[in-house]
């Protein structure tokens, strides 16, 4: 169907220009439009036939976007630390809030909740521990006994006490919440001056909150309240990306990913039965691009275990850690070429192209992806400099993952008007949008994503019909069977019709 429409559209496009070439006298006004309305015919939901209702909200939309633009500090052109207030005073933002987003197809474990909660329900629990790092970093534990000292970290403090001998303790509320987030009322720009430093920070964080996290009762709870951040925020399913780690107990005991992995399939149980209109929930098993090629080989093995053995709730494999440090997609080529070898299923959803280094080992990451058959892409922000990658990922429909918070925060592009998704939408490139790690940029969901890409990438141009489309796509796109996207879709159409019903008017 989309090759079908392409050719349609080359097809125009030559009639168009034969006629442009044609004549040399002035510019005829109707061939303008018809060329106008070729390039909107084109973009992200542009063939999408809108009912009257939709119309109406449409054009509500399209009042609010040219309210939005007319502003003195445009929100898609700030950083999104210092935008972040002012989009949730939008009326568009609150619009997408309400509106049914479908899934969440690129979300990592531990940077789905808002770290508030982590503060402020975790760290408050009983047998907490923390101690402080050389690099002004923090760790934690909890512990039925007084645990044993890390190398550098200070000795262990148990949190209870720390906090009785306060009589204030929103300072160290805060450090502990600043230690777990990029999110920052400073300067983005001065505390963050180059890739190199906030990616340093990203890893800190991770480990700040891994003690918190890997324990067994929080790491059930957190990723419930993660299910329920999704949920508020009106999105139906998640894909989460899972390094499915050793979780321990109370008494140092500790369990492998088989276990890790039920959890999460009896937790999603657990969140769907309390919430019959939520889908569901599928894991992206993921591990650290840092390891070598043997390690790398014995994970595959365990991922094709755990894909045979958990074939509802696992969805396929990738790799995590940011792109320029790590080794290329090349370099693990055995390893990742074990199931199909063996004739096994795991299929791939690997990040490539997070990366602004062109030419480097790991700019040809996209390519690879292609060949080694990723069903997704993750980020894909180098896309556009790769015109056969980016030829292949349209006519196979490998969709990429655009987190268009994310790219800004890690510093690949300033002004999201400019983002390469941009351009990929204004030819419906296969895209769906997603948020990476929203507790770490201080966002939530999806929503504030969604904003960014409807007013930032999209300006006046996108409308009722890209939402529409960036919503079915994630359905889609996912890795639900035929039949069971047939059934989201319907889901999603019901309650997108009440959506447009009560705001149309
Ligand atoms: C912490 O979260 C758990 C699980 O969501 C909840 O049952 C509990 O009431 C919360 N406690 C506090 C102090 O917020
Ligand atoms: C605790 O300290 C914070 C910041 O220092 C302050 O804003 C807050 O009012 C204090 N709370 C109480 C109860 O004194
Ligand atoms: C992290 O925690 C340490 C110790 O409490 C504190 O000194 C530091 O300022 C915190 N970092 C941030 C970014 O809040
Ligand atoms: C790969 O890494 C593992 C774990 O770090 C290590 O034990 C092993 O020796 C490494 N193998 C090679 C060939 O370097
Ligand atoms: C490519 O991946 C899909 C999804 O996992 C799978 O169905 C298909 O068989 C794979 N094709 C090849 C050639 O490996
Ligand atoms: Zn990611």
């Amino acid at each position: 169907m989309a090759v079908l429409l392409q050719r349609h559209h080359a097809a125009v496009a030559c009639l168009l220009l034969y006629y442009l070439t044609g004549g040399l006298s002035a510019p005829d006004p109707r061939q303008r439009e018809a060329l106008i309305q070729l390039e909107a015919s084109m973009q992200t939901g542009g063939q999408m036939v809108l009912t009257d209702v939709e119309q109406l909200l449409d054009a509500l939309l399209f009042k609010m976007k040219q309210e939005e633009i007319a502003r003195a500090d445009f929100p898609p052109a700030m950083h999104f630390f210092k935008a972040r207030d002012l989009i949730r005073t939008s009326p568009i933002f609150n619009l997408l809030q309400k509106m049914p987003k479908g899934g969440a197809l690129h979300v990592h474990d531990f940077g789905m909740v808002d770290v508030e909660w982590l503060v402020k329900n975790v760290t408050y629990r009983p047998h907490c521990y923390m101690c402080f790092t050389d690099i002004q970093s923090v760790r934690f534990i909890f512990s039925s006994r007084w645990p044993k000292a890390l190398p550098h970290c200070s000795p262990w403090t148990l949190l209870e006490n720390l906090r009785a001998k306060m009589v204030n303790t929103t300072d160290l509320d805060n450090s502990i919440m600043g230690n777990m987030t990029l999110f920052t009322d400073q300067d983005p720009e001065t505390l963050y001056p180059s890739q190199d430093v906030i990616w340093d920070k990203f890893e800190q964080t991770f480990l700040a909150l891994w003690g918190l996290v890997t324990y067994a009762p929080v790491f059930r709870d957190y990723y419930y309240q993660g299910l329920t951040q999704f949920y508020m925020d009106n999105v139906m399913y998640l894909e989460l990306r899972a390094l499915l780690p050793e979780i321990y107990e109370l008494d140092g005991s500790t369990h492998d990913a088989a276990w890790t992995l039920k959890t999460y399939q009896e937790v999603t149980r657990q969140f769907t039965a309390d919430h019959p209109d939520f889908f569901g929930a599928r894991i992206i098993f993921t591990i650290h691009r840092g390891v070598n090629a043997s390690v790398m080989a014995s994970v595959v093995e365990e991922a094709m275990k755990l894909q045979r053995d958990f074939p509802d709730i696992m969805a396929g494999f990738d790799m995590v850690g940011r792109e320029d440090r790590g080794r290329p997609l090349w370099y693990f080529r055995d390893a990742l070429s074990l199931p199909v070898e063996r004739g096994v299923t795991l299929p791939f959803f690997f990040h490539a192209g997070e990366t602004d280094l062109e030419g480097s080992e790991v700019d040809q990451n996209l390519l690879d992806a292609l060949l080694l058959n990723t069903s997704r892409i993750g980020h894909g922000f180098a896309l556009l400099r790769h015109p056969v990658a980016k030829d292949i990922s349209r006519k196979r429909g490998v969709a990429l993952e655009v987190c268009p918070i994310s790219n800004q925060v890690m510093k690949l592009v300033k002004d999201l008007r400019n983002h390469p998704a941009a351009a990929l939408m204004s030819e419906n490139h296969p895209v769906v949008i997603s948020s990476d790690d929203p507790g770490m940029f201080g966002s939530s969901g999806l929503s504030y994503d969604f904003y960014e890409a409807f007013v930032g990438f999209g300006g006046i141009r996108s409308n009722l019909g890209t939402l529409k489309e960036l919503a079915i796509n994630s359905l889609r796109y996912s890795s639900l069977t035929p039949k069971q996207q047939e059934k989201a879709v319907v889901l999603w159409q019901r309650r997108w019709d009440t959506f447009v019903s009560e705001n149309a008017f």
